[in-house]
């Protein structure tokens, strides 16, 4: 009965916030979670690049680079942007890069990340990576209509013969073109 009592008082005591003081934070990392307590599963850890686009972007551009059809596919296509001067800037331009809440350095590690991850057959030859400078330089230039750039990028890169036509490119949210 004794013991009983005691490791009542034990369970309360840990239930309560420590007196006095304020309630104890724990870093997630430390939660002894059920599955690695009991069966020994070790989660991987993410890299912080991965970690900001899956909470940055993912939601919309999928786990992989493709999701639904109102955005546009960065899978095996995004890396064709990287050949001309303004497809370059339009990757850093667009609205939800752009205006992302992370850092120029982190987002230009995102951007390298994604496109040698998702589409490094696409880059040019010889790609020399985002720097956080050129990000904080191209971050300040505003791009007055995201769809009418877009396509003005398509067409250039369509000149440059760097793809075929512009299909290779298209995604349903572009009015009366495709
Ligand atoms: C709310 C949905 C959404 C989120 C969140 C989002 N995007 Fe996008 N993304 C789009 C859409 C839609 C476009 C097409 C251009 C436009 O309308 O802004 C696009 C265009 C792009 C493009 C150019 C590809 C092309 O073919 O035009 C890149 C690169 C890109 N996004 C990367 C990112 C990155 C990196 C993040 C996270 C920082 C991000 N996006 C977050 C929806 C999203």
């Amino acid at each position: 009965m004794k013991w009983r009592m005691a490791s009542f008082a034990l369970a309360i005591s840990f239930a309560l916030p420590v007196a006095g003081g304020e309630t104890p934070t724990v870093s997630p990392d430390s939660v002894p979670d059920v599955l690695v307590r009991e069966q020994r599963t070790v989660l991987p850890k993410v890299a912080p690049v991965e970690e900001d686009y899956a909470r940055n972007c993912q939601g919309c551009h999928g786990h992989e680079g493709h999701s639904v059809v109102e955005v546009p596919r960065l899978q095996g296509r995004a890396g064709w942007f990287t050949h001309t001067r303004e497809g370059r800037a339009y990757l850093v331009q667009v609205p939800n890069v752009l205006q992302a809440n992370l850092t120029d350095e982190r987002v230009a590690a995102m951007l390298n990340w994604l496109l040698t991850q998702f589409s490094n057959e696409q880059l040019k030859p010889g790609f020399e990576p985002y720097t956080g400078a050129e990000v904080h330089a191209l971050r300040k230039q505003r791009i007055e209509s995201v769809i009418t750039r877009r396509r003005e990028v398509v067409d250039g890169l369509v000149r440059a013969g760097v793809i075929p036509d512009a299909t290779a490119l298209a995604f349903s949210l572009e009015p009366g073109r495709y």
